[in-house]
C-alpha cells in the first residue's frame, strides 16, 4: 500500500493551493456576502485546465486521474466553496458523462469546449416533485422525426444561470420506469427554454442554482447520450463520480474549519494565555483532524478504485457522507472555538457553516447515500 501522491498529484495540488490563496480567498467573503458569481475566477480557472481534468487529452482535458481532482476539489473549496461546486459539476457530472457516453460527435462539438472551460456545463435531474426519488420524473420528450420536442421542469441545478449546455435527463417512453428515462445535451441558446431566477440559498451563495423551464424545445436526436431509455442508468453512474467531487468539496470546507480553529485558538489569549493551552479546545482540535484525515482516506480510496476501474459507487457514497458529516461539525466547532467572532461575517468562518450543510443535501442526501451502501452490503 502506498500512500505517497505522485508528482503529478502534488504538483496539482501545490497549484490549486496557490490559486486558492492568491485568487480566490481576497473576494471571497464579499462574493459570497453580495452573491456575486466569480466570472473573472471561473475564467482563471479554466486556463490552470480545472474545468476538465480527468477528460483525456484526446479531448482537450487534463487527462489526470480521479485523486488529482480530488485533490484539486479540496484547495478550492478550502478556500471558495462556491467556485468548488461550479467546478465540480462541469467536471464530474458534465464532462465526465459526456466522455463516458456521448458519441464522438457530441464530443468533438461540446466536450472539447467544456473541457478547456470555454464553455460551461450545468447537470438538470431533479424537477419539484422528484428528488431523491430521481426516476419520478415528469419533464417529456417526444420523437418527432429528427428531433425530440422537450417539455417540462427542472430544479435545484447548479451552473443553470451561467452554463451554456445543460445535460437534459427526459421520459420518452411513459409507464416502463426508470427504463423509459433518456439523456440528452441541450444548448441554452434553443427556443423555448427559459431559466427561472436564482435561488436565495443559505450558503454557496456565490455559485447559481436555478430553476429551468422547457417549452416545445426542439432538441436535435445527435442530441441523444447513449441510448433511449438508458438514461436513468447514466445518471446514476455519473452520480457516483460526482459523489467523490462533492466529498472532496466537504473535505476541503473541513480543512478550512481546522486551519483557522488553529490559527485563531493561539492567537486568541483568555484568562492570560492563549485559548489553543485549554484541553476542552485541544480536544475539540484533535477530534477534528482525526475525523478529517479519516474522510480524506476514504474519498481517495474510493477515488483510487474509480481509477482502477473497480465498483467504486458504494465507497463513494461512504466517502461523501462522512465527509460532508464531517464538514458540518467540523465548521460548526469551528465558529464555537471563535465564539462571538465566529457568529459575524467579517471573520468568515460562520460561511463555512452554512456551506458544509448543503454537502449533505446536494448529488444525493446522507440519507440516500446510506440507501445506497446497504444495498451494497445486502445484495
Ligand atoms: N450505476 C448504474 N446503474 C445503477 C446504479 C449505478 N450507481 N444504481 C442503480 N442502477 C441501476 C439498477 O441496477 C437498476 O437497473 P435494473 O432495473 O436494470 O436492474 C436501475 O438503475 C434503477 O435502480 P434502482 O431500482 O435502485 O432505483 P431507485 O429508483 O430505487 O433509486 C436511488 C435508487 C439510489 C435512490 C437513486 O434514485 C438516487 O441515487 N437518488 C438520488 C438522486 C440524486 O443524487 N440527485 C441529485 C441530483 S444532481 C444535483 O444535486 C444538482 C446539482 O446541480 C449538484
Amino acid at each position: 500500500m502506498n500512500f505517497n501522491l505522485t508528482e503529478e498529484q502534488k504538483l496539482i495540488k501545490k497549484t490549486a493551493r496557490d490559486f486558492a490563496v492568491n485568487e480566490l480567498a481576497p473576494g471571497v467573503i464579499h462574493r459570497d456576502s453580495n452573491k456575486i458569481w466569480p466570472a473573472e475566477e471561473v475564467k482563471k480557472m479554466a486556463q490552470l485546465g480545472f474545468m476538465g481534468i480527468m477528460v483525456s487529452n484526446n479531448w482537450n482535458g487534463g487527462g489526470m486521474d480521479t485523486v488529482s481532482y480530488s485533490l484539486a476539489m479540496e484547495e478550492i473549496a478550502r478556500v471558495d466553496a462556491s467556485a468548488s461546486v461550479i467546478m465540480s459539476v462541469n467536471n464530474s457530472l458534465v464532462c465526465y458523462l459526456l466522455e463516458k457516453y456521448g458519441s464522438d460527435y457530441i464530443k468533438e462539438t461540446y466536450l472539447k469546449q467544456l473541457a478547456t472551460g470555454d464553455k460551461l456545463g450545468a447537470f438538470s435531474l431533479s424537477e419539484p416533485q422528484s428528488g431523491s426519488d430521481a426516476s419520478n420524473m415528469l419533464a417529456f420528450a417526444k420523437r418527432e422525426g429528427d428531433y425530440y420536442l422537450l417539455n417540462g421542469t427542472k430544479n435545484w441545478v447548479t451552473n443553470g444561470l451561467h452554463s451554456n449546455y445543460v445535460i437534459v435527463f427526459a421520459v420518452t417512453t411513459k409507464d416502463v420506469g426508470h427504463k423509459g428515462i433518456s439523456c440528452f445535451i441541450v444548448d441554452k441558446q434553443y427556443e423555448g427554454f427559459e431559466v427561472g431566477k436564482p435561488e436565495d440559498k443559505l450558503g454557496i451563495k456565490s455559485s447559481d442554482t436555478t430553476e429551468l423551464y422547457f417549452s416545445d424545445v426542439k432538441i436535435p436526436i445527435e442530441n441523444l447520450i447513449g441510448n433511449e431509455g438508458e438514461g436513468f442508468k447514466i445518471a446514476l453512474s455519473t452520480l457516483d463520480g460526482g459523489r467523490i467531487g462533492i466529498a472532496s468539496q466537504a473535505l476541503g470546507i473541513a480543512q478550512a474549519s481546522l486551519d483557522h480553529s488553529i490559527s485563531y485558538s493561539k492567537e486568541r489569549q483568555q484568562f492570560g494565555k492563549p485559548i489553543s493551552s485549554n484541553q476542552a479546545i485541544q480536544n475539540k482540535l484533535a477530534n477534528m483532524a482525526i475525523e478529517i484525515e479519516s474522510a480524506r482516506l476514504l474519498i481517495h480510496k474510493a477515488a483510487w478504485l474509480k481509477d482502477l476501474k473497480q465498483d467504486y459507487g458504494y465507497m463513494a457514497s461512504m466517502a461523501k457522507v462522512y465527509a460532508s458529516e464531517v464538514a458540518m461539525r467540523a465548521s460548526t466547532e469551528c465558529v464555537q472555538i471563535h465564539g462571538g467572532y465566529g457568529y459575524i461575517q467579517e471573520t468568515g468562518v460562520e460561511r463555512l457553516m452554512r456551506d458544509a450543510k448543503i454537502t449533505q443535501i446536494y448529488e444525493g442526501t446522507s440519507e440516500i447515500q446510506r440507501v445506497v451502501i446497504a444495498r451494497h452490503l445486502l445484495k
